[in-house]
């Protein structure tokens, strides 16, 4: 005598397997379209890319302002903005390329630009000062550095990358 309550009918078995294969079908036409509408939301911004600003032998000891274009990737929309920096060679032949974005609130700050604050960064927002290093003066507004910029040098031409904080450096 056979048990029937262990046996699967030929209509069962057909259910089942077809609600298998409907459904693995199914999640190979849904996945590619979720991943393409949520791709551009995970890869974020673009702008770790260098960029070429000048010639290395262009340095000088004295701060130059350089603009320069990054392509930066929001969600579907990519754009390239405008990005600034103060390129310069420290008092150790060290290579500084400072963000001009003041780290109190964001102003723009200026190389002297004032006649009382001569070799300084000054923002005029709230009288931040920095010295030629970019380091926040005390007694100012700002409470961190100006932030650097990654940068490297090829074939004697200086790249950019992304404005990074000094804080803990
Ligand atoms: S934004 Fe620069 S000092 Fe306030």
């Amino acid at each position: 005598m056979t048990d029937k309550k262990n046996q699967v009918s030929r209509r069962q078995f057909l259910n089942y397997t077809l609600t298998g294969v409907g459904g693995f079908m199914g999640a190979a036409l849904v996945a590619p379209m979720v991943g393409f509408a949520v791709d551009p939301l995970l890869k974020g911004e673009k702008d770790t890319d260098f960029v070429y600003v000048m010639d290395e032998n262009e340095i000088t000891n004295e701060p130059q302002r350089k603009t320069f274009k990054v392509d930066q990737v929001d969600g579907w929309y990519e754009s390239q903005v405008d990005r600034t920096a103060w390129v310069f060679r420290d008092e150790n032949g060290e290579i500084l390329a400072l963000s001009p974005v003041c780290t109190h609130l964001g102003c723009t700050v200026d190389w002297n630009s004032r006649e009382e604050f001569s070799n300084e960064f000054f923002c005029p927002c709230h009288d931040g000062r920095y010295d030629k290093n970019g380091v926040n003066i005390a007694d100012t507004p700002p409470t961190e550095p100006l932030h650097a910029y990654e940068y490297k040098v090829e074939d004697g031409k200086l790249y950019l990358g992304k404005a990074k904080s000094r804080k803990e450096a």
